[in-house]
Parts: structure tokens; C-alpha cells; sequence
């Protein structure tokens, strides 16, 4: 099994990377829009604490996971015309951008909601901000922005996927999942 990627698969980071980071994102995404829209009281609380708990966790992952998407010398695509080579190299760029900025705004709302952020009571990051309604707002706005952009992203990228799979049958899962492109 090779760690790296070459140019026909991707290599067993970049892979756990991918599926690892599609968790957290997808549970986050879930987690995010159902307290949304609870009222305010004890439910909405858990709900919050749990998904700033998740986040900070995969704070790091996400991170490194972007720095070694970036770092990495991406597979080859699979032969397809131009047009739609560019737009799946688009939709994962700002797949990309959308989880850096994610894991940037969630923290700085609490900082400058003058609150802290971490895991329950096992670790907190107190703010080093003063406090802000106007940034605060301005960072809610933000996540609440792109985490419907993923959402928008994440639609087009499995739309590629199953066109890949059903109608060009190239396995381009197979190869997110280990094995290579065919040919
Ligand atoms: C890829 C990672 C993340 C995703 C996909 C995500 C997704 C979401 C979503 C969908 C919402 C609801 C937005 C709305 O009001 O419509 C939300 C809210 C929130 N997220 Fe995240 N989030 C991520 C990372 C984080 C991190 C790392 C933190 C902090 C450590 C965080 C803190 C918050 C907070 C405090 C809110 C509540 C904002 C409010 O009260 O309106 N998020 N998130
Ligand atoms: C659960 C459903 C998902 C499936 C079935 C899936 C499938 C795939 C496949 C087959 C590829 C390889 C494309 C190629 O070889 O050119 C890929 C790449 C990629 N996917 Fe997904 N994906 C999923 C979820 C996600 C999520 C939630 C994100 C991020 C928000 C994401 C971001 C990316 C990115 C950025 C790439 C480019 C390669 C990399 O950096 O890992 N995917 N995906």
C-alpha cells in the first residue's frame, strides 16, 4: 500500500484524508443545521456544545487534511472533456476553501461572542479577542453562508461521482476507495 499518491490512485493518506474529513464534515453539516433551528433552551445548548465539540476534534484533522490535498501531487484525472475537468477541479477547490473557512469562523464566533470554545469541560480555548457584536454576526453570517455553499458543492460533487460511476463506469470511486482507474 502506498502512502503517497502517484499518478493513477491515490495514496492510503490522501484517502483516509478524504473519507475521514467527508465524516466530520457531513456529521458537522448535520449537527449544525438541526440546532439551528431549535428554539433557544436546554436542547439547542447540548446540541451547540456537542457540534463546537466535534469541530474543535476535527480541527486539526481538517487542517492537515487540506495542507496535504495542497501538498500532494493529485492522481491524474480520468479522460473527460475539458469543460467538466474544470469544474471538478473547481468544486473540490472550494470544497477545500469552504472547510478551512468553517474551521476559522466557528471559533471566532465564540471568541468574539466573548465565549470560549473547546470540548465540554475537558478543554477550552478562552478568547484572546475583545468581544464583538458586530464581528460576531459578521462570523455567524459567514458559517452559515458556506456550510449551505458545502451543501451546494457537496450535490455537485456526488452528481460527478455518480456520473463517474454509472454512466462513464471509469471506477473513479475505486480509486478513492484503493484500487486504481481502470486502462
Ligand atoms: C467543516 C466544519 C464545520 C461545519 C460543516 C459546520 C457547520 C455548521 C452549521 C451548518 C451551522 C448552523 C448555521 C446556521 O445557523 O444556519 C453551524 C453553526 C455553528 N458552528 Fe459550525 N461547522 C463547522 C465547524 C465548526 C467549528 C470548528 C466550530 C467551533 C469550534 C463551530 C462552531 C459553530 C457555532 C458556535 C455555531 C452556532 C452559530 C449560531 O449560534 O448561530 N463550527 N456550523
Ligand atoms: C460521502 C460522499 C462522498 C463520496 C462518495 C465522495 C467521492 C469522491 C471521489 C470518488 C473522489 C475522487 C475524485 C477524483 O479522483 O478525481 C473525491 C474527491 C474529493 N472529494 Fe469527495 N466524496 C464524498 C464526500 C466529500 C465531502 C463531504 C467532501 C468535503 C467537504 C469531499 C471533498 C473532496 C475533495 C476536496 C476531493 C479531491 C481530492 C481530495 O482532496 O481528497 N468529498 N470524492
Amino acid at each position: 500500500m502506498t502512502t503517497r499518491d502517484t499518478p493513477a490512485a491515490y495514496g492510503a493518506v490522501s484517502r483516509l484524508n478524504h473519507w475521514i474529513g467527508a465524516l466530520f464534515v457531513i456529521l458537522l453539516l448535520g449537527i449544525g443545521l438541526y440546532f439551528s433551528d431549535l428554539p433557544r433552551g436546554l436542547e439547542k445548548t447540548y446540541w451547540r456544545s456537542l457540534h463546537i465539540a466535534i469541530g474543535t476534534i476535527a480541527i486539526p484533522f481538517l487542517l492537515f487534511r487540506v495542507f496535504w490535498r495542497v501538498r500532494a501531487t493529485s492522481p491524474l484525472p480520468p479522460p473527460q472533456a475539458p469543460a467538466l475537468q474544470r469544474l471538478s477541479n473547481i468544486v473540490h477547490a472550494l470544497l477545500l476553501a469552504g472547510i478551512v473557512t468553517m474551521v476559522v469562523t466557528g471559533p471566532l464566533i465564540q471568541w468574539f461572542g466573548g465565549r470560549a470554545f473547546g470540548i465540554f469541560d475537558v478543554v477550552q480555548f478562552a478568547s484572546p479577542l475583545a468581544k464583538s457584536e458586530l464581528w460576531h454576526k459578521r462570523m455567524e453570517d459567514i458559517h452559515g453562508f458556506v456550510a449551505w455553499a458545502i451543501i451546494w458543492l457537496l450535490g455537485l460533487h456526488l452528481l460527478g461521482v455518480i456520473k463517474h460511476q454509472f454512466i462513464d463506469r471509469d471506477r473513479l470511486l475505486a480509486r478513492m476507495t484503493g484500487r486504481g482507474l481502470r486502462g
